[in-house]
């Protein structure tokens, strides 16, 4: 078995702000209510000429250049996204956007777990040894998906991507030190981005289904006790299987949803305030999309140094969690 190492992280989103003080012309909320519940500010909405394959493709061209590898040399492109422009999957458009010409590339659907997911799925083609080099991309759009009448969801959400470059490299230096998923269906209706079927007869006595989409439902209350449960679970399970204590950890760097989740994760580990990473005042909820922009973004400005030990949880719609323990090994500013 080999191991994988992250040599570099990209980010894209498109660059419409709008702040809780506008959307509150739209619907009944304040930048107080929004900012002490969630701590979110503002968050990013993709105009007219932007869209899901495009912010994407930003983001992995970034991490391609940071990691230095040429397009050419990517062997799978894994898109994590629950908002691609085609249904029928966005990850090879992307590929072809960057001209990554030998590379496969598919979507990977588990809402705001997504990117974890997917970083998971990378190591093991790496760690088995049937590819090289891994672009794992993190994407969401979810602006096209809200009820922008729905004030207990609409200010939840914003667009981003972001991208990390991953090889594979010796077991002895694995990057990706433990992980844990989980899922569990019975408790999806509480967070659900549903079909919208209508019936049109095909046929005398048959008829089919014409399909679309409903917007985001949520209820908020259930979903943040799943968090609150789940995410410190997982990542003391995912401690005790590493034989790692809260106090070795650099970084605590979970799905980007709700401040006071965030808060409270840190203070069940321990963890000083400013090592528990948050740019929700920024963004939002970018779904698949929060952590590998936090990555990047702390990994830009120099917070995330070389050989850090990050600990990762997403969790969402699914419902869906999980935790990975990784070191950070790519270049830093
Ligand atoms: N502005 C003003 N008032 C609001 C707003 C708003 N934007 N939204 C809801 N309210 C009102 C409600 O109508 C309610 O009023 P009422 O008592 O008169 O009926 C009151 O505020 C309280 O509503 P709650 O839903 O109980 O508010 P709560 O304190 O639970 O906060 C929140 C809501 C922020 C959504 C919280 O439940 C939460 O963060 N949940 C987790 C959500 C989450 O993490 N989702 C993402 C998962 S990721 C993924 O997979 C996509």
């Amino acid at each position: 078995m080999r191991g994988i190492r992250l040599c570099g992280s990209g980010a894209a989103v498109p660059a419409t702000r709008v702040s809780n003080v506008a959307l509150s012309q739209r619907v009944e909320t304040s930048d107080e209510w929004i900012r002490s519940r969630t701590g979110i500010g503002e968050r990013r909405v993709a105009a007219a000429e932007e869209n899901l394959t495009g912010l994407a493709t930003s983001a992995g061209q970034q991490a391609l250049q940071n990691a230095g590898w040429a397009a050419s040399s990517v062997d799978l492109i894994l898109l994590a996204t629950s908002s691609p422009d085609d249904l029928f999957g966005s990850a090879p458009k992307v590929q072809a956007a960057l001209g990554a010409k030998h590379a496969v590339a598919f979507d990977l659907t588990a809402a705001c777990s997504g990117f974890l997911f997917a970083l998971v799925t990378a190591a093991q083609y790496l760690r088995c040894g049937a590819m090289q080099r891994v672009l794992v991309i993190g994407a969401d759009q979810l602006s096209s998906w809200v009820d922008w009448s729905d004030r207990r969801t609409c200010v939840l959400f914003g667009d981003g991507a972001g991208a990390v470059a991953v090889e594979a490299t010796s077991s002895q230096n694995d990057a990706l030190v433990g992980f844990r998923m989980a899922s569990d269906g019975s408790r999806g209706e509480n967070l659900t981005l549903s079909q919208h079927a209508e019936r049109q007869e095909l046929l005398p006595g048959i008829s089919a289904q014409q399909g679309g989409f409903t917007t985001i439902a949520m209820n908020g209350q259930e979903v943040y006790k799943f968090a609150a449960r789940e995410v410190p679970a997982i990542l003391q399970q995912l401690l005790d299987d590493t034989g790692t204590s809260a106090s070795q950890l650099d970084w605590l760097l979970l799905h980007q949803a709700n401040q006071r989740i965030l808060d409270a994760v840190g203070d069940r580990f321990g963890m000083a305030a400013e090592k528990v990473l948050s740019n929700l005042a920024h963004y939002g909820n970018t779904s698949a999309a929060t952590i590998p922009l936090m990555l990047h973004e702390a990994v830009s400005d120099g917070r995330i140094k070389s050989g850090d030990l990050i600990a990762s949880s997403g969790f969402g719609a699914g419902l869906s969690w999980g935790a990975a323990l990784i070191r950070w090994d790519g270049p830093t500013s």
